[in-house]
């Protein structure tokens, strides 16, 4: 019998969207994660809708029990704007999951954050998956946050790279900039306070690098204990799902949410496949040998025109001003997705005998 890693203590800040779902896959899959609470932002779909897949994917996973708390439901200044050509209109592409049966929380998302962080300082580690409102609420009511928590990292921006909604921003930066401005403002070291490190940033320049396909689909299911005939399937342009894929609940979720990506992805992006964002940014929260970073200073434009929601990072320390955010300039993508299909494949084994 394996020992037990030492326990990471965990809130994901998500708006489940397909790769955000892939995600808490990710953090459920993961032996070392103690995931305390997720909370929930308005971004690929609405804050509601939001809640709701995260309650209904964490089921799927066995996870029932973790808290789901809602959060804003509207970007600090800008109007929302959801992206169901990206993630469908419910937001987990073909994918359809039965009510969850846990109800939401009372409390609300950017008050959870605060007051977890309160009552464990210097031990939790908050990775944001989506737009950065809650965060950025929950550093108006307690400034201190960014000492309070052990780390936090961020899937958001394009700091070398282009944009993936305008030539210059990314998507989570571009339905909340003044949410992403005012958080970067808020982790700019104070000298004489506390040390803090500065955030993780897993930006498009490698998050792009996960691309996951039919191949790695095919190989997750074999790991999960699918016949080769059905892995095969899972494996093929256009992906589909039979036999004993089809009566996993775990695969047979991903199939369904991936389609819908892959085909998206095909008309965008010229591939069919996928790029997997949000739990490349949970495997590097959880280890951070998986990128090589660099401190910058990055500001956030908030003001109309063509640089709306970029990430502008000074390179060359033009401004003088200190590094606020540690930036994933390379990974090892590679190693992200053997472990992903490790440890995906892993959970969806184990929940190949529960009846859906
Ligand atoms: C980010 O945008 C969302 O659509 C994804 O879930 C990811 O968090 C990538 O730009
Ligand atoms: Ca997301």
């Amino acid at each position: 019998m394996g020992t037990m890693p030492e326990q990471i203590p965990l809130i994901l800040d998500v708006d489940t969207g397909i790769d955000d779902a892939l995600a808490l896959l990710y953090a459920c899959a993961s032996p070392e994660v103690d995931l305390l609470a997720v909370t929930c932002v308005a971004g690929n779909v609405d804050a509601r809708r939001v809640a709701w897949n995260t309650r209904a994917v964490l089921e799927v996973a066995g996870r029932g029990d973790v808290p789901v708390v809602l959060g804003r439901e509207q970007p600090l200044v800008k109007p929302l704007v959801t992206t169901p050509e990206t993630h469908g209109p419910t937001g987990l592409g073909y994918a359809s999951l039965p009510e969850p049966s846990r109800a939401l929380e009372h409390s609300e998302a950017a008050d959870r954050i605060v007051e977890l962080a309160r009552t464990r300082p210097g031990e939790i580690t908050l990775v944001t998956l989506g737009p950065l409102t809650n965060l950025a609420v929950a550093l108006e009511r307690e400034p201190a946050l960014p000492s309070l928590l052990k780390g936090f990292v961020l899937m958001g921006g394009a700091y070398k790279a282009p944009g993936n909604t305008t030539p210059t921003s990314e998507w989570n930066l571009h339905v909340d900039p003044d949410a992403a401005r005012a958080v970067f403002a808020a982790w700019r070291p104070d000298l004489d306070g506390p040390p803090m490190d500065l955030p993780l940033a897993m930006g498009l320049d490698v998050t792009e690098h996960a691309i996951l396909r039919p191949g790695h689909l095919g190989a997750l299911a074999r790991r999960a204990g699918a016949s080769l005939a059905d892995a095969g399937a899972m494996a093929s342009e256009p992906l589909r799902l039979a036999g004993s894929v089809a009566a996993n609940p775990v695969l047979r979720f991903i199939g369904d949410a991936l389609r819908f990506y892959f085909e998206f992805h095909e008309q965008y992006d010229g591939f069919y496949g996928a790029f997997i964002h949000d739990p490349f940014a949970v495997a590097a929260a959880l280890d951070r040998s998986l990128v090589f970073t660099q401190p910058v200073f990055v500001d956030v434009e908030t003001g109309p025109g063509l640089a709306h929601a970029m990430t502008v990072a000074d390179w060359r320390g033009t401004t003088g001003q200190p590094s606020n955010l540690d930036v994933a300039v390379a990974a090892n993508a590679d190693a992200f997705m053997e472990r992903f299909i490790d440890r995906v494949g892993g959970l969806a084994e184990a929940r190949s005998g529960v009846a859906r």
